[in-house]
């Protein structure tokens, strides 16, 4: 078994001498109008039960350290606020993690606090000012204050304060600060490097959805392709596996290896009319508008004036439609955005879209929340970046991660900062939105990023068996930022029961784009040492390993 060196990474670190973990004690360490909501000791290997109002993230984290778990609530504006909770342990290392949020959910994200309060980090999440589901949005109406504390603002306040408790509480403030956070996680903390670059010293960030004034429509358009469900056109879920096992049949092979991993999406020529039903016959097989609709998921959304909107679904990722694809309705996170963040109003239906919904998003970027291209700030810091995206991903279509880099890298490169020294992008073959991959790929898609220790279990932290900086993408951020090693790839795992993280199916190695995995001809193709990270074409111009 492997096991990262913490005893190399070892702070001098302060005894608690300050507050103890009791709200009396703590409210007088606090500013004016910040207040206590709870403050409560937890004695090794218990559960944090969470408390019923967070619908967000409702479930406890169990099996922590002694731990003082706090949550405090903070005034943004003088009718809003947000809160915040806190992990304190006993056996601190001395750092600080900060993790993030998911869609439009407004809740303290306890579990992945669990998680990251077992590698022994002062550990926080916002509840980002508002209570609600993943997919509603309807307490933004007519309340602009509120979509700017889910943007950015209560995240940044949240760490500014937490940081305080964190020194007090210690006697000693954190030597380094980390993020990590997928999806609306991902956005925050690419959010954060951008504006506020000396909150964190590494970013952790995946699937971010980091473009809100685009994707949140495209979420919809999306579900608007397939719709309405007794149009001749429409694709019924029964059909995404089909489709899924045909993309497999022809994409699988072009990285080489028959697998069932598509390593590259974009380089296979996938030809959707095998798929077309002979005659009148249906059943197994699309229908002439039914491919219509497919050309449309897979193909880049552009606007009539040859505006790029949001580029197209994976080749890959038809494990993961349900979300977007599965309903009579498009989801949420674009009807109720248009709804209540847009402000044109409940009644408004996917029926009334056209392009100057589109053109009224841009134009009000609510709450600034779309992430920027300019990180120079933070590179000049010293900050550190991973990024990562599942390209089986069938809730933000993972190109929209390239287009990010790509963009950082324009904003960058002819200013002289080079990227690879500290920001660099991941895709993760088989990985569907944040957490696992189909059973029919059988990906490993686990590298304990945001929200995956809790796909495992509520007691989960690391990756178990592999707590090293070669399997964690945590801990390979850690080694980056202080001991200079930066990643040129995080191997991913896939147990054959992921619940019990029993036997390895599968181990392989995720590369630093635009390298990536190549299966070097011999051995056991689950066996990461029988992969290297490389450019997919020779100096040649011909592909290497086909
Ligand atoms: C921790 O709690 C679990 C039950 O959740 C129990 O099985 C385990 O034995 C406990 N471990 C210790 C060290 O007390
Ligand atoms: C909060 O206060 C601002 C400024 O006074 C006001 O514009 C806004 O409507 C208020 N929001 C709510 C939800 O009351
Ligand atoms: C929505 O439509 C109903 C019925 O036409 C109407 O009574 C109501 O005022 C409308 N609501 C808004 C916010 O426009
Ligand atoms: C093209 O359409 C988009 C979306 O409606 C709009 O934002 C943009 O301003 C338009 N561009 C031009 C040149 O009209
Ligand atoms: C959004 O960003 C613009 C430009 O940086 C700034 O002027 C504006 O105040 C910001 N708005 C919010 C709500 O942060
Ligand atoms: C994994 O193990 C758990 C616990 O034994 C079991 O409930 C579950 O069905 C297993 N999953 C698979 C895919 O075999």
């Amino acid at each position: 078994m492997r096991a990262f060196n913490w005893s190399s990474f070892a702070l001098g670190i302060g005894t608690i001498n300050a507050f103890t973990c009791d709200p009396t004690s703590l409210q007088e360490y606090l500013g004016s109008g910040i207040s206590v909501t709870s403050a409560k000791y937890l004695a090794n290997n218990a559960t944090f039960e969470v408390p019923s109002s967070d619908i967000g993230f409702p479930t406890s984290p169990t099996n922590l350290p002694a731990l003082c778990a706090l949550e405090v609530k903070v005034p943004s504006t003088s009718n809003s606020s947000y809160s915040f909770g806190l992990f304190l342990p006993d056996d601190w290392n001395g750092r600080f993690l900060a993790v993030g949020n998911s869609g439009f959910a407004g809740g303290i994200n306890w579990l992945d606090m669990g998680a990251g309060v077992k590698y022994g980090f002062a550990t926080i999440s916002t509840d980002t000012g508002h209570s609600s589901t993943l997919l509603d949005a309807s307490w933004a109406e007519n309340d602009p204050e509120a979509f700017v504390d889910w943007s950015y603002r209560a995240l940044h306040g949240s760490v500014l304060v937490a940081k305080d408790l964190t020194q007090k509480y210690y006697g000693k403030g954190p030597a380094f600060s980390y993020y990590t956070g997928c999806s609306t996680g991902g956005r925050q903390g690419l959010k954060e490097a951008e504006i506020f670059p000396d909150d964190f010293d590494g970013i952790v960030a995946g699937a971010p959805a980091w473009w809100t004034v685009h994707l949140q429509l495209w979420n919809m358009k999306v579900g608007m392709y397939n719709l309405p469900t007794d149009a001749p056109h429409h694709i019924p879920q029964e059909l995404f596996p089909i489709i899924g096992a045909e993309v497999l049949r022809q994409c699988d092979g072009s990285d080489g290896v028959i697998d069932n991993i598509i390593s590259d999406p974009r380089c296979c020529n996938f030809d959707p009319e095998t798929l077309l039903c002979p005659g009148t016959t249906a059943g197994g097989c699309l229908t002439s508008p039914q491919l219509d609709t497919l050309y449309h998921l897979y193909g880049d959304w552009v606007e009539a004036n040859q505006t790029f909107v949001f580029p197209h679904l994976e080749l890959g990722s038809e494990g993961n439609w349900g979300m977007l694809l599965g309903s009579d309705e498009p989801t949420t996170l674009g009807t109720d955005y248009v709804k209540y963040v847009l402000g044109l109003g409940s009644n408004w239906t996917w029926q009334d879209f056209n392009p100057s919904v589109l053109a009224l998003s841009e134009k009000l970027n609510p709450g600034n929340a779309t992430a920027g291209f300019d990180l120079s700030a933070f590179s000049k810091k010293g900050g550190k970046i991973l990024h990562y995206h599942g390209l089986s991903d069938g809730a933000i279509a993972a190109g929209s991660s390239l287009y990010y880099y790509n963009h950082v890298l324009r904003t960058l490169k002819p200013r002289g900062i080079d990227l690879d020294g500290f920001y660099r992008y991941f895709m993760v073959p088989g990985l569907e939105h944040c957490t696992g991959t189909s059973s029919t790929m059988n990906a490993p898609w686990y590298f304990a990023g945001a929200n995956q220790a809790g796909a495992l279990g509520t007691g989960v932290s690391s990756v178990p068996g592999f707590a090293d900086a070669e399997h964690d993408v945590l801990l390979a951020m850690m080694a980056w930022v202080e001991r200079g090693q930066a990643p040129e790839y995080i191997i991913g795992t896939k147990w054959n029961n992921d619940t019990l993280q029993d036997e390895v199916a599968r181990q392989r190695p995720l590369c630093m784009y635009p390298k990536q995995a190549m299966y070097i001809g011999t051995g056991d193709v689950d066996d990461p040492q029988n992969w290297a990270c490389e450019m997919l074409y020779g100096g040649n111009g011909l592909r290497k390993n086909n």
